[in-house]
């Protein structure tokens, strides 16, 4: 059972939350609802409070409610799922601007997870442009969209904008979600450390095993935190924090560390830096030059020190020979559960290709052979082990 917080805005399509609302009873979860005042108009509070058993939330400032709670604050801690159905044109455009200026807006923003949005409006209001990139940036936020559907509106219009019916929404709200409550960290793409300000050294890595990870992690229900080094692949809908060097991802792998139960490093991460950074751009005066480096420190090793019993950890080893060697050493010099293997010799997977092909290797001697398939099937196939470890510790 879980409590679910309705957010509806003023659009016809919200008698068809009703629906939505009574699906999530009926299924026995905890529903609230949260209208604003041209909500109301279409469809009563009353109408909602008969059915969620609650009282339904309109006013900011209403008088008789209970002062020992702060109801927008109270409101986004107690929901586990935020579901604006239907989120007019308007209300997406405030979502995208941090605007809170009613009560269902002022509880949008301490809301800290993702809120899934099925957006409901005329064709014309759906397809401006406007809309449009305030839809893109509001899953660039991390929220999911729930697309409209085609086909006649109130307006007598034809079109996309239709809401999604709540058959759908309820489906996808209660899909199986086995990664539920797990937090999960990823690291992803390559560090660079810089020289001057205008040249660096790093590695060769897209950041497409890591970011996949992280998609699928988050699809699976997981809680995901990615921490990406300078890579130019669309990270839109992940919660993101970039860093440049080894040392920016290590401290912020640190501050995460304590509230992750699974950490994915999926980085490549500069062994060296430049022993120097040098403040003005080197000239280029004479025929040779030496950069000396120093090395950066191992995050995995570093952190292994603070690994808690429960948290499981899993690292890559891209190589070029002696692949199971290499791997099970650093399995165990980095106090792995996991290492994900892969042949760099190989041209055909791996680096800036969509496939991969990777040999898993457990702490517990055993392994197992992925075989080429589809980043986002590798990434699959690696949290479900991870995930295996994690519920038997
Ligand atoms: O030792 P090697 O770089 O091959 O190990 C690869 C694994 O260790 C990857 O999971 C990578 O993210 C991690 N790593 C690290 N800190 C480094 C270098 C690599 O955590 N400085």
């Amino acid at each position: 059972m879980s409590n679910y917080l309705i957010g509806v805005s003023g659009g016809i399509a919200c008698y068809k939350t009703l629906t939505l609302c009574r699906l999530l009873m009926k299924a026995g979860h905890d529903v609230r609802v949260v209208m604003t005042e041209n909500a109301c108009k279409f469809v009563t509070p009353l109408a909602f409070e008969t059915i969620t058993r609650n009282r339904a939330y309109v006013g900011e400032f209403d008088a008789g409610l209970d002062p020992a709670t702060i109801e927008h604050i109270d409101l986004a801690g107690w929901a586990d799922e935020f579901v604006i159905a239907p989120a007019t044109a308007n209300t997406i455009a405030k979502i995208a601007h941090g605007i809170a200026d009613n009560l269902l807006t002022s509880t949008i923003l301490p809301y800290k997870k993702r809120l899934l949005i099925a957006p409901a409006m005329n064709v014309d209001m759906y397809a401006n442009p406007i809309t449009q990139e305030n839809l893109k940036k509001v899953e660039a936020m991390g929220h999911m969209i729930i697309d409209p559907g085609t086909g006649e509106m109130a307006c007598d219009a034809e079109g996309k904008g239709r809401m999604a019916e709540p058959e759908d929404i309820f489906q996808i709200l209660t899909a199986e979600m086995p990664l539920k409550g797990v937090k999960v960290l990823v690291t992803a793409g390559p560090t660079a450390e810089p020289i001057d300000p205008v040249r660096y050294i790093t590695n060769r890595s897209s950041g497409k095993m890591g970011a996949a990870i992280a998609r699928k992690a988050s699809e699976m229900g997981a809680e995901v935190k990615l921490i990406a080094g300078p890579v130019s692949i669309n990270l839109n809908g992940l919660n993101v924090t970039s860093v440049t060097t080894a040392e920016e991802m290590l401290n912020a792998v640190r501050e995460n560390l304590a509230d992750t139960d699974m950490l994915i490093m999926a980085a490549a991460v500069a062994d060296y830096k430049p022993a120097q950074y040098s403040e003005k751009k080197i000239k280029k005066n004479n025929e040779e030059m030496n950069v000396p480096l120093t090395r950066n420190p191992d995050i995995l090793k570093t952190i292994s020190a603070e690994k808690l019993e429960k948290q499981v950890f899993v690292g890559f080893a891209a190589e070029s020979n002696d692949v199971k060697e290499n791997a099970l050493a650093k399995l165990q010099s980095k106090k792995l559960d996991l290492i994900v293997a892969n042949d760099i010799s190989r041209g055909d997977i791996g680096f800036e290709s969509d496939e991969n092909e990777v040999s898993l290797y457990f702490a517990d001697g055993t392994n197992l052979e992925s075989g080429k398939m589809h980043k986002s099937e590798v990434a699959k196939l690696i949290i479900n082990r991870a995930f295996d470890i994690f519920r038997g510790k």
